[in-house]
Formats: C-alpha cells, sequence, structure tokens
C-alpha cells in the first residue's frame, strides 16, 4: 500500500503557493455540462478527484484534457446519459452531474454514492430540489433515474444548507424555464465561485454567498474561462503543519476571508497570524499551543473539513480541548490512530475530548479518508521517531503535491510505493 514515511520533529518554516480549491473544481467542472461549447478551468489541481471527474466526463462523451492545471472541456457531444458504476464509486462528487445532466439531457441514470468514510451521506435535499423542478426520481435496485421534459423555475426550501445539494439545483436551474429561489442555501466560498463561474458563460444567477439565491433561467450557455480560487481546507492544513511543529509558514494565493474561522481559532491556540497583501496568510507558532473548543457548523461557522487538523494540533496542546463536530456523524476515524501515537483523546457521539500531552511519538497509522489522512501526516511531523502513513490514496484525493510542498518547508517525508 502507497505509504509517507515521515521524520518528525522539524520545525516547518518556509513558503507554499497554495493549490486550487478541490470544492470549487468539482462543480465547476459538473458545470462545464451546461456549457454548449468550451470551457476552460485554469488552477484546477491535478488530484485524484479532478482526475476522477475527467474520466467521468469522457464517458459522458465530453472531450476532456487535462495539462498541468489547465482543465478543459468541450461538452458539444457529451451525448452519454447513464454513469458507469465503477466511476460512480470512485467519486461522490458525481453525484453534482445530476442537475447538469438534466438541463442537458432531460436524463441521468446514476448509482447511488453510497455513503463514505465520514457519514451515511444522504441525498435527498439533492432529489427533492431536482423534483420541485419538475424532474421525476425513481429509485429501484440501487439506481436513480431522474428524468424531466422541461425544468420549471421553482420556490425551493432547504431543510440544511447543503453544499451538494445547493450546487445541484443552481446548476439544473441555470437552463430551466422562469425564476428559481433557492432559501437555507449553503454560503461556503465554493457556492460563490460556482456562481462565478456560471455568470460568466451567461447564466443570470445572483446571491451566492448569502441564505437566498435567485435564478433566472437561461436557453444556453457559451464559452467561459475561469480560474479556481486557492484551496481554503488546503491551506489550514498547511497552517496547522506550522502550529504543530512550533515553525512559521507563508500560504500564498487564498482570500483570507474564507477561513476566517480558521484562523481566529488558531489565534485563540496562541498562533500569531498576519494576512501579507491581501492574498498571502503567515502563522508563526508558539513554543506551546493553547487548548481551545470548535463546533463545527456551515459556513461561515467552524469548518467541518478541518475538524481532524485542529484535534490533531490540540493533542500537543497546554490543557483540555473540547471539539464538537455537527456536520457528519462519523468524522472521528482518525481518533484511534492518533491514539496509536500517544494522543489522549475520548470520543463520545458527536464530542471529542483532547487532553495536550508533552509529545506524540511515530506509528505505522492507516488514513481513512481524506481531511483524516492528512492530519495524521500533521501529527508524524511532530512525532518523535519514525511515523509510516499508509492508505495515502486518500490524502492524494484532495492534496496536490503534498509531499513535495511539506519537503519544501523543512519536512523529512518521503512516499514509498
Ligand atoms: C461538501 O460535501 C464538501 N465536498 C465536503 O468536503 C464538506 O465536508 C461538506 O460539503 C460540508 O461543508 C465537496 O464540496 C466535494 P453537504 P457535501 O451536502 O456537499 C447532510 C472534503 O473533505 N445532507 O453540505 O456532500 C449530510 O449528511 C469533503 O473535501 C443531507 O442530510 O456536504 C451532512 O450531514 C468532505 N441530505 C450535511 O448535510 C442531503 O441531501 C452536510 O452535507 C445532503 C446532505
Amino acid at each position: 500500500m502507497d505509504t509517507y514515511v515521515i521524520n518528525g520533529g522539524n520545525r516547518l518554516s518556509g513558503e507554499i503557493n497554495l493549490q486550487g480549491s478541490k470544492n470549487s473544481a468539482l462543480p465547476i467542472i459538473a458545470a462545464s455540462i451546461l456549457v454548449d461549447g468550451n470551457a476552460l478551468i485554469k488552477r484546477c489541481p491535478i488530484i485524484r478527484d479532478t482526475v476522477a471527474m475527467k474520466e467521468l466526463l469522457l464517458a459522458l462523451g465530453c472531450k476532456v484534457s487535462q495539462e498541468k492545471n489547465l482543465f478543459k472541456v468541450d461538452a458539444t457531444n457529451c451525448n452519454k446519459d447513464e454513469i458507469p458504476e465503477d466511476l460512480m464509486k470512485e467519486i461522490r462528487s458525481s453525484i453534482v452531474l445530476m442537475g447538469p445532466m438534466l438541463a442537458r439531457h432531460g436524463r441521468i441514470k446514476l448509482t447511488h454514492p453510497g455513503g463514505c468514510e465520514i457519514g451515511s451521506r444522504p441525498i435527498d435535499l439533492h432529489l427533492n430540489g431536482l423534483r420541485q423542478l419538475g424532474a421525476t426520481v425513481n429509485e429501484e435496485h440501487g439506481y436513480i433515474i431522474c428524468e424531466v421534459n422541461r425544468l420549471i423555475g421553482s420556490e425551493i426550501d432547504l431543510d440544511f444548507p447543503s453544499v451538494g445539494a445547493t450546487e445541484n439545483i443552481m446548476m439544473a436551474a441555470t437552463l430551466a424555464e422562469g425564476v428559481t429561489i433557492i432559501r437555507n442555501v449553503a454560503r461556503e466560498p465554493e457556492i460563490i465561485e460556482l456562481q462565478e463561474f456560471l455568470n460568466r458563460a451567461g447564466a443570470n444567477i445572483e446571491g451566492a454567498g448569502s441564505n437566498i439565491i435567485k435564478i433566472k433561467g437561461v436557453n444556453k450557455l457559451h464559452d467561459v474561462e475561469y480560474e479556481v480560487g486557492g484551496d481554503r481546507i488546503v491551506a489550514g492544513t498547511y497552517l496547522c503543519s506550522a502550529a504543530i511543529t512550533r515553525g512559521e509558514v507563508l500560504v500564498k494565493g487564498i482570500i483570507p476571508e474564507y477561513l476566517r474561522s480558521t484562523l481566529h481559532k488558531l489565534k485563540e491556540t496562541g498562533c500569531t497570524i498576519k494576512i501579507m497583501n491581501k492574498e498571502n496568510i503567515f502563522i508563526k507558532a508558539p513554543e506551546k499551543l493553547k487548548s481551545v473548543n470548535i463546533k463545527t457548523m456551515p459556513f461561515p461557522g467552524f469548518p467541518t473539513d478541518m475538524q481532524s487538523q485542529m484535534v490533531t494540533i490540540l493533542t500537543l496542546a497546554q490543557g483540555t480541548s473540547i471539539i464538537m463536530e455537527n456536520i457528519f456523524e462519523n468524522r472521528y476515524k482518525y481518533v484511534p490512530e492518533l491514539i496509536k501515537m500517544g494522543a489522549s483523546i475520548i470520543v463520545e457521539g458527536k464530542t471529542a475530548i483532547v487532553t495536550g500531552i508533552e509529545n506524540l511519538t511515530g506509528a505505522t497509522v492507516e488514513a481513512r479518508e481524506l481531511r483524516g489522512g492528512a492530519s495524521l501526516v500533521l501529527a508524524g511531523l511532530a512525532a518523535r521517531d519514525v511515523t509510516s502513513v499508509i492508505g495515502v490514496r486518500y490524502i492524494e484525493r484532495g492534496y496536490e503535491d503534498f509531499v513535495e510542498n511539506l519537503r519544501n518547508i523543512g519536512a523529512d517525508i518521503k512516499r514509498v510505493n
């Protein structure tokens, strides 16, 4: 199994040129199916998830190329309406192909994406939203078949501000007849980026970033070029790599506002944070972090995708920290691996109680999902002796050049096949 071998204890120091955002790129790649022509997506990270989306779009009949960070899609001949099961299993984000495919073809058949390592991941909000736009949705034998003659704008209230459901409904409504109003939408930066991409292609959408989005349907979308913003969760992960190794790092190419709640918590732990010329974040860690309490919430609250990274740095803080995971029901799978390294953590339902210790010690640990896996690397960077993290394919779903970037700021880490 592919493994990262880490010799811990180095203080990290240096600069990171941040990758483009995975969670902005994935829905924007899906949205390129709506474009009657070419979509050019710049700063698209080369990670397992974007490679998987390329395979999916190729299977649907699109022309796709991914040269370095330039992702090109020509959806002119996108003529298939079934997503192959093996590809569906490869990436959960394929669920956001439903909206674009319905808008483009009036039909999509796909297997239920199923849960993953962090929770059951239901899609009821997606399906209900598409039904309210006029689609019929049948679930049989593990397949979902959505069909519609013409999507009709509607007023939709989301029970929960689901990121994926917001994206799916936005994309379906883009080419629907009439006006769609969606309330209680997700306010994540990824929604703002998707709106910007679609409007550049000729859509008529407003309100992304607030809790109400209004979409006036248009007949078609034209060629579009868009550069993806920096990945706020990857940025937060690198900031935590400095925090846990008592180092100092400059992360370049990120809108600090998109990371405000994480920066606020890192300051609470005693880290010094400076914003340098609007799009760079500098962090300098103290000799000893202070314990803090965290509750994950929808944006602009503290992001669930930074929960495992913060728990990890808090294993070495002074005192006890209480973390409450309010978004996903099974997002502490990395904790037993941290305990193998000496961490003192008790998980009770949604809550993790972290008691700070002096040192973590190296061990062989297993990544079981993306952000928890990245957090095991953070622990290895600080632990004494050698840590081997196996199952790195999970980490490489979302982190581009992770080993190279960490080595550039002083980490003793290598990838072993
Ligand atoms: C997106 O997932 C992100 N993925 C996740 O990042 C992120 O953790 C999540 O949003 C929350 O911010 C991408 O953008 C590709 P949700 P998504 O729908 O859209 C419940 C990472 O590490 N829910 O906002 O699947 C759901 O069970 C990944 O990069 C329903 O009940 O998240 C969960 O409890 C992990 N019914 C909550 O909403 C639905 O129909 C949030 O899910 C949909 C969701």
